[in-house]
């Protein structure tokens, strides 16, 4: 297992027979693998406890908490047995509320996801939120991090600022793809280097990995460019 590779792998599908030859293919160069809400609402924590300790991988568990503190704090505990190493909240959820993710999880580095990529700047008004995208995904970093928040999820646009105003958060950037590999259904996109250079601490990358022929070899192509 590669204890420090930057990569992150999207486990963005339900056929756990492809997730155990996923693990096993690219294990050499990623121990993080992010697992969201479909995979969890399907399979729930004990298959994802069998999967952590049969490769002893590291969990980015992508649920995406918001609600009142009261209820992310109890979410929070339901799911403290896996002893995620990322857990995403959404920073509009409040101070409070990502505080009590932070306490009531030591050890889980809490990810903050400001701005959902899906909103464009139209969206983002009807929804309430003022002001360009980079202001309100600052503001929102600035919330987080002041509540026990240690990573900041955002696109590649805002991680170089991101990083400028404060160096010490973690930034994690999905949007990733290798020169010549497909685009799929992202629209801007950054190289791994590119996104490295930026700024990135950890790259968010699934298809061009996981749709791979040989998804151990690409892995192993990709840490190769970043280092
Ligand atoms: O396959 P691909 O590399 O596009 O996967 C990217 C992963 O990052 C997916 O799990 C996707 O849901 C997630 N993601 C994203 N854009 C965001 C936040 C998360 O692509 N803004």
């Amino acid at each position: 297992m590669s204890k420090d590779s930057p990569i992150i792998l999207a486990v963005d599908t339900t056929d756990l027979s492809s997730v155990d030859s996923l693990i096993e293919a690219t294990r050499e160069s990623i121990s993080i693998y992010k697992f969201g809400l479909e995979f969890y609402l399907k399979f729930g924590s004990t298959t994802l406890q069998s999967l952590l300790d049969r490769f002893g991988i590291k969990l980015f568990l992508d649920l995406k908490l918001h609600d009142i503190g009261n209820t992310v704090a109890g979410a929070a505990r339901s799911i403290a047995s896996l002893d995620p190493f990322f857990l995403t909240v959404h920073a509009s959820g409040g101070a409070a509320m990502v505080r009590v993710a932070a306490d009531a999880l030591p050890n889980t580095k809490i990810a903050a996801v400001t701005i959902l990529t899906s909103l464009d700047d139209k969206e983002m008004k009807r929804v309430g939120f003022e002001g360009t995208v980079t202001e309100r995904v600052i503001g929102l970093s600035d919330l987080a991090l002041a509540s026990g928040a240690r990573a900041i999820v955002s696109s590649a646009r805002e991680v170089t600022e991101i990083k400028r105003r404060f160096p010490s958060a973690i930034t994690i950037t999905p949007g990733i793809r290798p020169p010549g590999s497909s685009q799929d259904d992202q629209a801007r996109t950054m190289t791994p280097k590119e996104a490295i250079e930026s700024g990135s601490d950890y790259l968010v990358i699934g298809r061009p990995i996981s749709a791979a022929k040989d998804p151990g070899r690409v892995a192993a192509e990709i840490l190769t460019s970043i280092r």
